[in-house]
């Protein structure tokens, strides 16, 4: 088998900014409680008319050029998201057709906020075994459209963005070193979107019970995050052959940073190992981890040669963490 590395990034974040004092405007609540219980000081909107899809591909963009690719060279197309333009086509089909990348296939991954580390895991497995070359690997999320505005449990949490990622083939012992893939489905209800499946479909009772809005026990979910993701680190350290304290970069899931500092304790790693960008962006599901990746990279946190482990968790429940030695050479040029 060889290996697959990253050989290209890119992300898009919506130009509109909405402030925690915006939000103290028509939610009960303050930017003293947001702060303080989330770290979230500002998060990104989409505009009214821009789908994901429309973020993923102004992020794809980005990563192609990145990585000196066209679109026709793209053998596969992977989106993770948990909002999708509309449940089919997948979004990956409509990226697909406004990238011109007429030789690829293309499919959805669905694992909430864990979508990209899933979708990159299976782009991991193509590229591996030969089956593919080259593969667009995207988070991109409009949470936005999905979130009950009157609801202060889960309206500051959340924003838009999207990242994405070129896979090609490495070395082995290069670029990706280890996946972990973890699922518990007896969790479900703790975050969902209820209405608009097959069980609910959508109907003039389920949008006045908004059931078309997502729904989550913040709670329980904390407790859950604050398990998952040192074990989740752990298992992907281990399955790559290292030791934590040869990991140079951990970047996590960006959905509260007393999260990731309870994460850090638990491992008894230093909290300056762990990239934050909770505070601009919120919680961006699927787009977050790409994102992160993005600006660390870009900020020169990583260099060639550095090990990053990455690690997410969300709705299903799901989670999923990688390990990576960086191939790419740091551009810091472009912030
Ligand atoms: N502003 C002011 N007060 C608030 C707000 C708010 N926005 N939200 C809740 N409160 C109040 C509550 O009503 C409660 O008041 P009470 O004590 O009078 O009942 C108090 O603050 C504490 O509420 P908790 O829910 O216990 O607050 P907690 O410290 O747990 O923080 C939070 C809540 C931020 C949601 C936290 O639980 C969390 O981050 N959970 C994880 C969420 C997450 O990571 N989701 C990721 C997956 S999402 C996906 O997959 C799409």
């Amino acid at each position: 088998m060889r290996g697959s590395t990253i050989s290209g990034l890119g992300r898009y974040v919506p130009k509109r900014i909405m402030t925690n004092a915006e939000l103290e405007k028509f939610v009960d609540t303050t930017d003293e409680w947001i702060v303080s219980r989330t770290g979230i000081r500002e998060r990104r909107i989409a505009e009214p008319d821009e789908a994901s899809s429309d973020l993923a591909y102004e992020a794809s963009k980005e990563a192609l050029e990145d990585a000196g690719i066209r679109p026709d060279q793209i053998d596969l197309i992977i989106v993770g998201t948990a909002t999708p333009d509309m449940l089919f086509p997948a979004t990956a089909c409509i990226l697909q057709d406004r990238l011109g990348a007429r030789r690829a296939g293309a499919f959805d991954v669905s694992a909430a906020c864990s979508s990209w580390a899933y979708g990159a895991a299976v782009a991991h497995g193509y590229v591996a075994s030969g089956q593919a070359d080259t593969v667009l690997v995207v988070g991109a999320e409009t949470l936005s459209k999905i979130t009950n505005w009157k609801d202060r449990g889960t309206s500051v949490l959340f924003g838009d963005s999207a990242g994405a990622v070129v896979m090609t083939a490495s070395e082995p012992g290069t670029g990706f070193l280890s996946f972990h893939l973890g699922s518990d489905g007896s969790g479900g209800s703790l975050i969902a979107l209820p209405a608009g499946g097959s069980r609910l479909p959508a109907s003039y009772e389920t949008v006045e019970r908004q059931q078309h809005y997502l729904t989550m026990n913040g709670r329980e979910v904390f407790k859950f995050a604050v398990r998952c993701i040192p074990r989740a680190i752990e298992e992907a350290v281990k399955r790559a052959g290292l030791a934590i304290e040869d990991v140079d970069l951990f970047i996590p899931h960006q959905a509260n940073i007393r999260i990731i500092d309870a994460a850090a304790e638990r491992l008894g790693q230093p909290k300056e190992k762990f990239f934050v960008n909770v505070e601009l962006y919120g919680n961006t599901s699927s787009a977050s981890v790409p994102v992160a990746l993005y600006e660390a990279v870009r900020a020169g946190r990583i260099k060639k040669g550095d090990v990053a482990v990455m690690v997410a968790f969300g709705g299903g429940l799901t989670w999923a963490s990688c390990a990576i030695r960086w191939t790419m050479k740091t551009q810091t040029s472009r912030q």
